[in-house]
């Protein structure tokens, strides 16, 4: 789930990940095609859901379909717009810029992405 204003990298994080999950597809914005799917060993999807801006709009898209592959990577953009559509676990990434710097702080909701995140060499880091 990718929180942060415009131009704050989302796209550019989901990008990174893909690639260095060694996936050759190339990642664009789905701001108007609103989701894309990348090649991969596993189904990876990348949504944007900017333009999404009613409950209505997003039960449209059915979205439970994809969260419910247990196998799937999924990267969503403005994921403020699920609303009641929020899944209940998740790693949560938020990006701020300022000025100044970047910010990029992430957590996870529900055990199985706490644990994960406890592995990992993830810890603070500060002016990505
Ligand atoms: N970590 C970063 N360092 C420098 N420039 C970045 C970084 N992340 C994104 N950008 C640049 O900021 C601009 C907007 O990034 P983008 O990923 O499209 O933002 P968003 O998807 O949040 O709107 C792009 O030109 C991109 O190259
Ligand atoms: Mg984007």
């Amino acid at each position: 789930m990718l929180h942060g204003g415009l131009g704050s990298g989302k796209t550019t994080l989901v990008s990174e990940i893909v690639h260095s999950i060694g996936s050759s597809s190339p990642v664009s914005s789905p701001t108007f095609t609103l989701i894309h799917h990348y090649d991969h060993a596993f189904p990876i999807y990348h949504m944007d859901l900017y333009r999404m801006d009613t409950v209505d709009a997003i039960h449209y898209l059915d979205l439970d379909t994809y969260f419910n592959q247990q196998d799937a990577l999924i990267f969503v953009e403005w994921a403020d717009r699920l609303g009641p559509f929020y899944p209940k676990e998740y790693f949560k990434i938020e990006l701020t810029l300022t000025s100044k710097k970047r910010t990029c702080l992430i957590t996870a909701k529900g055990t199985t992405y706490q644990s994960r995140l406890k592995k990992s060499s993830l810890r603070t880091i500060k002016n990505l």
